[in-house]
């Protein structure tokens, strides 16, 4: 007989007769005749009500399953006499695959997410955790369906690399050195005795990868995971995390916002539509305002507001902030989040910032003062999106490189693409656990992703 998943049981709307069913228990109740035990098998997140009969041959092995245990059960799924549950499951067979011994970490009380983080190898076996990846999972299709239906192209960008995206130097080096015993060469590292014959990183950006291909074959999107050894300690950054990026040629900053709102409004459709029982958990244990927000991102417009704009209202508000607004400095997650949840209650694009606060890529406008960049700020997370039109003019694109201290000559492949067939484009990066964060409402991205990695923490 051929296994079903719980999820497809629980959907049903008529019985399929017997059924083969693999998982693991969640609880076990002993009556006088027979025994219940909430089976789960990762598929959904309900259980299915199993009833062990004490006619059963095992049964007293039966009375042994403890919570976290695995079983393979055939049974007879029949309609539900008890409350909550339409179908349940009486067993013909019950075969014990293990038990867990009462050490077994996750018991059925309630645990804090500090104390599910030192436990990450068995956190994904509790609801919240079991629905925070199913629907991590869910939104990785989403992705890739909302390019494809766009006809983007899917480009691998590489993971090592030899460049820096970003120009902030914050990077994990890559090497196959010695590093108690280091090739020295006029009082440095000799990085031509390295693997790649030079220096080597993670990269923080598919970025300039991804312009490469958006001037070949037009609209392409790259996803993967991204690495930033910045020690910034926080519930929103991780020194491992993935990004989605999406590059255009022939678009402008316009059309980059467009994208960018079409795209959040997708994907928090999609969570809506297809992860509703997942989705209810959040809502009803999480956040409690998640589904007004939720859909108010659906349905209202973006505000659009340029960065000059932006400091001037945060200057005016009464708000006591930490860091004090001036214009030409980087706004802070204080700023952000006032700006989206306090002053328009909804997302906000910010836009031509000042230059020197932002990338060498970023075109520069005819102000000649700010460049034209974009972030999407989202009600309790801030900044989600960061993008820009990228600077497609040569010159201006060197004498940026030179301001930003870069050396032109390992950029050369870069700037060919200015050379040859050189037109306006633009992109951006989205930050994929931000996203989760956003559609689930939960406030650690130590708790969206499945192994964490940040400063001092790489235990799984
Ligand atoms: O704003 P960022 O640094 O932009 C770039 O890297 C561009 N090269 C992207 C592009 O235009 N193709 O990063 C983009 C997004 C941020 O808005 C944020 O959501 C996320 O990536 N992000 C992080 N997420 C988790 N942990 C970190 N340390 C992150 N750093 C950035
Ligand atoms: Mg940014």
């Amino acid at each position: 007989m051929e296994r079903t998943k719980i999820t497809a049981l629980i959907a049903a709307d008529r019985s399929p007769g017997s059924v083969l069913i693999k998982g693991w228990v969640r609880t076990r109740r002993d009556s006088k005749t027979f025994s219940f035990i909430e089976l789960n098998d990762g598929s959904c997140l309900k259980n299915i009500q199993v009833i062990a009969d004490d006619s059963l041959p095992d049964y007293e092995e039966v009375k042994k399953l403890s919570t976290g245990s695995a079983v393979v059960i055939k049974g007879k799924m029949v309609e539900s006499e008890g409350g909550g549950q339409k179908w349940e499951i009486r067993a013909d067979e019950v075969e014990i695959i293990s038990i867990a011994p009462d050490t077994y970490p996750l018991q059925k009380k309630r645990h804090t997410d500090e104390y599910l983080r030192t436990i990450a190898h068995l956190r994904p076996r509790s609801n919240k955790y079991g629905a925070a990846f199913r629907i991590r999972s869910e939104l990785s299709w989403a992705i890739h369906k909302f390019f494809k239906e766009k006809e983007f192209r899917y480009i691998h960008t590489p993971i090592i690399t030899g460049s820096d995206c970003e120009g902030a130097g914050e990077m994990f080096r890559v090497t196959s050195l010695p590093l108690d015993n280091l090739p020295r060469k006029e009082g440095k590292t000799d990085f031509s005795a390295d693997f790649f014959g030079k220096e080597a990183n993670l990269t923080v950006s598919g970025q300039l990868s991804a312009e490469m291909f958006a001037l070949s074959l037009g609209d392409v999107y790259t996803f993967g995971p991204t690495f930033r050894a910045e020690n910034s300690n926080t519930s929103r950054h991780a020194a491992e995390f993935w990004m989605l990026e999406p590059e255009m040629a022939f678009c402008d900053l316009t059309g980059n916002m467009d994208l960018g709102e079409e795209l959040i409004r997708y994907l928090t459709r999609y969570v809506l539509d297809n992860c509703t029982e997942d989705m209810e958990l959040f809502a009803r244990f999480v956040d409690k305002n998640l589904m007004a927000t939720l859909e108010n991102i659906v349905r209202g417009d973006f505000v659009r507001l340029p960065y000059t704009e932006a400091v001037e209202i945060l200057q005016k508000s009464k708000k006591k902030f930490e860091y004090p607004v001036t214009y030409g400095k980087d706004l802070q997650s204080e700023h952000e989040r006032y700006l989206t949840e306090d002053h328009f209650k909804k997302p906000v694009i910010l836009y031509n910032y000042p230059k020197e606060i932002k990338p060498f890529y970023m075109r520069v406008n005819e102000d000649g003062k700010t460049v034209a960049a974009m972030d999407v700020l989202v009600p309790g997370i801030g900044e989600i999106i960061g993008g820009s039109q990228r600077e497609e003019r040569l010159e201006i694109l060197e004498s940026r490189m030179e301001e930003g201290g870069l050396n032109k000559e390992e950029y050369w492949w870069y700037l060919d693409s200015r050379r040859y067939g050189s037109v306006p484009h633009s992109g951006f990066g989205m930050g994929f656990e931000r996203f989760i964060m956003l559609v689930t409402g939960i406030r650690n991205i130590r708790d969206v992703i499945p192994f964490p990695r940040t400063p001092n923490s790489i235990e799984f």
